[in-house]
């Protein structure tokens, strides 16, 4: 029977040693979260990494790694810390994700990391290539892979390849200040259908190719010699019927976490107070040092606020070898401690910070308990916490304020969109969603949610997996004539 295989950077598992036993938890990330649920629902497999470099696996724990992916419908890829140095801290995370993230300052142009880059996507496509049986269909995610699809087609020109980049594809005048712009761009061209969360990315890769690589492009097709390629955009949905289940199931039995014990004493201390939620990975495109300055100029302009907000804010440690992450971390302890300081009481702290990652359940308290999300990143391919937020929201109450920025902003007109530099329109959107009347809340969530609830994370997948099938019948046709 032929099947699916997705390939990713991150499996959906993240393995640790300890004690000497093998432990797996969750990823975190819009990728693993949103691929987990359509990898559940097929028969396919996952190739990826498990987090474990080759040197921390001791001999006698190799077989347990298989297992634990095995039991998960998922093949690991062996990747050496050389290859973590330079591909993953390096290339992926030190040039892509910068670059395309519009973060110039922070990019940098290394030969040796785009070496090792080019290394791993080759290691990745030996895996796949032991993998793929025929009829197979592939499907590679994200900016870490953007070779693999041509590095896989070369050998199998049957196999039917899809892409899906989760992040912005930057305009041509960002874009083409890489190096190796034309290799990135012929990497991806190895696909047969590729992908992007909105029309802004596809039409900033169309123009690239088009002015970089000089092939036709009409449309949303690319002319080659042998081929036509489809770009097209997919907006990226959630698994909505997991976040509302397990918000009503929550709210039926207010099931008391320790975080959900603090949230309640919060409400019952200061019964009229609102809760300001913020979640993301530290990441510098979230946009989090802003939202804390923006916060604070909200107490200064409008002091009545004071003792009746607080901002709980939860970041997950990311990439903490990469130096930018790690001023960020910096800079965000030192504004949190500033901001405390500054307006504390001894009944009231302004922000509540908690820099770890949770699990699903103490997601859904703070989710579902705090009566308005603040999410501000300066870029986001997409955003997929504006839309677990609204999807929570059982009641239809509670207000999303979201930054323009974000690719989740496109389908979200009915939340108060904000330009995440302009602390103004922070300051005023924190103060309109604070007041905003029950009955215009729920007029807005009631749209929000029936458009998360039709395009929801399988209708996306569906929508991908079907224009895929589609590109295989526009090359046959173009075969025969
Ligand atoms: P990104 O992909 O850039 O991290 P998204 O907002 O698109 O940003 O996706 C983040 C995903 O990670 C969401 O699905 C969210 O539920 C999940 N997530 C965020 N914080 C945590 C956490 N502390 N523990 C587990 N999952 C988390
Ligand atoms: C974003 C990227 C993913 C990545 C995730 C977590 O969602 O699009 O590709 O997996 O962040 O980042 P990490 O570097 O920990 O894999």
């Amino acid at each position: 029977m032929s099947k699916t295989i997705i390939i990713s950077n991150r499996l959906p598992l993240q393995l640790q040693i300890d004690n000497k036993t093998i432990k797996a938890t969750p990823s975190v990330g819009g990728l693993a979260t949103g691929m987990k649920s359509v990898h559940r629902d097929s028969n396919g497999i996952w190739i990826g990494w498990t987090g474990l470099t080759e040197e921390e696996i001791p001999a006698d724990l190799r077989d347990e790694v298989v297992e634990a992916t095995i039991q998960e419908q998922c093949v690991p890829v062996s990747l050496t810390e050389e290859d973590i140095d330079g591909f993953y801290y390096g290339f992926s995370n030190r040039t892509i994700w910068p670059l395309f993230h519009y973060f110039m300052e922070y990019t940098e142009f290394e030969k040796e990391s785009w070496q090792s880059y080019v290394t791993v996507n080759q290691k990745y496509a030996e895996v796949v290539l032991d993998n793929i049986e025929e009829g197979d269909t592939v499907w590679v995610h994200d900016y870490q892979l953007m070779l693999l699809p041509a590095l896989i087609k070369k050998e199998r020109p049957d196999v039917q390849i899809g892409f899906f980049l989760h992040i912005p594809f930057p305009s041509y005048e960002v874009f083409r200040t890489l190096p190796w712009r034309e290799e990135i761009l012929k990497g991806l061209l190895g696909s047969d259908l590729i992908g992007f969360h909105t029309y802004d990315y596809q039409r900033h890769f169309l123009s690239s190719v088009s002015r970089i690589l000089r092939n036709e492009v009409s449309f949303n097709e690319i002319t080659l010699k042998d081929r036509i390629v489809t770009v097209n955009s997919y907006p990226m949905g959630i698994d909505y019927n997991k976040f509302s289940e397990a918000a009503a199931k929550h709210d039926a039995a207010k099931n008391q976490s320790e975080l959900q014990r603090r949230l309640d004493l919060h409400i019952d201390s200061t019964p009229d107070a609102k809760m300001i939620l913020s979640i993301d990975r530290l990441d510098y495109s979230k946009g989090i040092a802003n939202r804390i300055r923006a916060y604070e100029y909200f107490l200064e302009k409008y002091p009545e606020f004071k003792e009746k907000v607080r901002l709980v804010m939860l970041a997950v440690p990311s990439r903490s070898n990469v130096p930018q992450y790690q001023l960020l971390k910096k800079e965000v302890d030192e504004l949190v401690g500033r901001i405390n300081g500054k307006f504390a009481s001894v009944s009231w702290t302004p922000i509540w910070y908690f820099y770890r990652s949770m699990p699903f359940e103490n997601l859904i308290d703070l989710y579902t308990t705090c009566e308005v999300a603040l999410l501000t990143p300066i870029r986001d391919g997409m955003n997929l916490v504006a839309k677990e937020y609204v999807a929570t929201r059982t009641d239809k109450k509670g207000v999303l304020i979201l930054s323009e920025m974000a690719g989740a902003a496109q389908e979200m007109s009915e939340a108060l969109i904000i330009n995440p530099n302009n602390f103004e329109e922070i300051a005023d959107a924190l103060k309109q969603a604070i007041e905003m009347p029950e009955a215009e809340q729920i007029k807005r969530n009631k749209f929000l949610q029936k458009r998360l609830k039709r395009y929801n994370v399988e209708k996306w997948a569906n929508d991908f997996m079907t224009s895929l099938r589609d590109t295989a019948h526009k090359a046959d046709i173009v075969k025969a004539i």
